[in-house]
């Protein structure tokens, strides 16, 4: 599946912006501190996937990278900037972000929705044109919607609400995308789709992809890197053959497992044996 921008220069010449986060403290008000000191770096052009149990912060910390929650200290930098300091537009032009549950407007539909993904590449000055178009088109077929472009959202199943979603994010064309949980609603085989989309998306024009997960196997198995939290803390980071091992999922999930090589691909595959005792 070839899912090149329509307005996209080949990966080349595309120079992947970097993203990292430095000494951040998060925190919901005074009392509610999720994350401290937390330095973490996304490798440029690989598809990095974020596990760890429910509440261990793995949301927080990416609406913090997408700029959508202001660190209490610390900062979000992209290609050195403090992401703060930047123009929305300018920071929306470099960075997309599938929150884990994104709000739509009432009654619109699926194509006014993914168009919404152009908006940081039109103004006053440059109206809606034909690389807009192409990638509205582009976006809407790469997840399998383009018979489903003229059903207002709300009529979706979850699986096609979550990818018309992912079709705004695709259709931003951004060189860095923030997946909150992708392929949760999304039946097996969507999930795959979803999956491949995503690896299609890094390959094709050097994306950098952060995607937070919760089937380790498909961890495993699609990213380059895999960042593992704790109680908003990084536990480990590296790649899945490097740093998944019967501790780490002891530590993350409070689960004994076995880990085994996947038959399709040789990455580790986790076999849950009980919790831990
Ligand atoms: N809006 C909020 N107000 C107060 N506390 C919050 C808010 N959002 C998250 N939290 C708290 O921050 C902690 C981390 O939440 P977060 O959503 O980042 O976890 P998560 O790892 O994404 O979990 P899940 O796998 O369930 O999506 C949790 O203890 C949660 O209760
Ligand atoms: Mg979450």
């Amino acid at each position: 599946m070839s899912v090149i921008g329509a307005t996209g220069a080949p990966a080349s010449e595309k120079v992947v912006p970097l993203l990292r986060g430095q000494a951040l403290r998060l925190a919901y008000g005074p009392d509610r501190v999720v994350v401290d000191g937390l330095d973490l770096e996304l490798p440029p052009g690989k598809v990095t996937a974020v596990i760890g149990a429910n509440g261990s912060g793995k949301s927080t910390v990416l609406r913090a990278l997408a700029r959508l929650l202001r660190p209490v200290d610390g900062q979000v930098l992209l290609d050195g900037r403090d992401i703060h300091q930047m123009r929305t537009r300018d920071v929306a032009r470099q960075l997309g972000l599938l929150p884990q549950a994104p709000v739509s407007p009432d009654g619109i539909t699926v194509r006014d929705l993914v168009r919404r993904g152009r908006t940081p590449h039109t103004s006053l000055w440059r109206q809606w044109s034909d690389a807009d178009e192409a990638a509205l088109l582009a976006a809407l077929a790469a997840t399998d919607l383009t018979e489903l472009a003229d059903d207002p959202v709300d009529a979706l199943s979850g699986g096609q609400r979550q990818r018309a979603w992912l079709a705004l994010v695709i259709a931003q064309e951004t060189p860095l995308l923030l997946l909150d949980e992708p392929t949760t609603f999304l039946d097996i085989a969507h999930q795959v789709d979803v999956l491949e989309l995503v690896r299609a998306l890094n390959r094709d024009a050097g994306r950098t992809v952060v995607m937070v997960l919760h089937d380790l196997n498909q961890a495993c198995r699609f990213a380059d890197h895999l960042v593992a939290l704790r109680g908003g803390r990084i536990v480990t980071a590296g790649p899945p053959a490097a740093v998944v091992t019967t501790e780490l999922v002891r530590t993350v999930f409070d689960l004994d497992a076995m880990i085994v090589p996947d038959p399709v691909g040789g990455t580790p595959m986790v076999v849950p044996i009980g919790r831990a005792k």
